[in-house]
């Protein structure tokens, strides 16, 4: 708690408080005035968020008063304050708890899934450079992030003979794939925090001119992180090797950009990630050095 006078020289009380509130927003300050002709303006007091102000005089009635009621409101605060922290460490740690959890769902499809592994991770990132390069707030990356990690968690529902199946696969084992972001957004649908990322989940197999699945979902109708995640997630297919090919060259990967947008792929997103190919591959490259396919 801070007590001091309002009319001081060489400066006056609140342009101390002025200062003080640069750096201190918390501290408790109670303003002293000679006169109540003398005293600060109430907008300046609220602006300052000087908590209470007093006339001196020669009884130190009132102003033991106040002081004893700040006394009372610092330790208010302090006790609502350190409630405050209690609740954001349990939510940290119920967060981290459910994050780990779906995260070793997650690892179980790519320990069944070999393809999988190390894909979820490409994707994320991808995704989160194409965001970075459309000017996405924080958040918005923050769920391409999370989104591109789990979006195919759905996989876990998919039975193994199917998943990893080399043959070509018949119209029913095909369409039991198609299953896999329903499953994904059903499985996440019981936590609240992955509320958001859900969309990305369900919908990143959805193309821009309404072919897709599960919603055959059309243009701007599908969910704009779920068009950026459809890129990235293609572009990996492409670019990643399979048991039975090699990763396509860079110039057909482009090209089938350039062939399939605005039918598979949203045209603006489709150019954006055409741009990074062009001028920023080496962020690319980096992705895939560090989870090699
Ligand atoms: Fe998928």
């Amino acid at each position: 708690m801070l007590i001091l006078d309002f009319i001081m020289t060489p400066i006056h009380g609140d342009t101390v408080v002025e200062e003080i509130r640069k750096f201190n927003k918390d501290l408790y300050i109670l303003l002293l005035t000679g006169h109540k002709d003398l005293a600060p303006p109430l907008e300046t007091i609220r602006r300052l968020d000087i908590q209470g102000y007093c006339e001196k005089s020669d009884k130190q009635d009132q102003l033991l008063l106040l002081i004893e009621s700040g006394v009372k409101s610092i330790s208010q605060m302090n006790m609502i304050k350190d409630i405050n922290d209690e609740l954001k460490d349990t939510y940290d740690q119920l967060e981290k708890a459910y994050m780990e959890s779906i995260q070793t769902l997650r690892y179980t499809v790519e320990a069944k899934d070999a393809y999988t592994r190390g894909h979820s991770d490409r994707v994320s990132e991808y995704s989160v450079l194409i965001g970075k390069k459309l000017g996405l707030q924080d958040g918005d990356i923050k769920l391409l992030q999370i989104g591109g990690l789990f979006h195919d968690i759905g996989k876990i529902g998919v039975p193994d003979s199917i998943l990893l199946k080399e043959a070509k696969l018949t119209d029913d084992e095909y369409s039991q794939i198609k299953n896999h972001p329903s499953i994904g957004a059903h499985i996440l649908s019981n936590a609240t925090i992955f509320a958001d990322i859900i969309p990305i989940v369900k919908h990143h197999h959805e193309k821009y001119d309404g072919t897709g699945y599960p919603g055959r979902l059309k243009g701007e109708d599908i969910p704009y992180l779920a068009r950026i995640a459809a890129i990235a997630d293609t572009f990996d297919a492409m670019t990643s090797v399979r048991p039975y090919r090699k990763a396509l060259p860079l110039d057909i990967v482009k090209e089938e950009f350039r062939k399939y947008s605005g039918t598979q792929f949203d045209p603006e997103i489709a150019k954006v990630f055409l741009e990074i190919l062009e001028t920023n591959y080496e962020q690319i490259k980096e992705i895939q050095e560090k989870y090699p396919s």
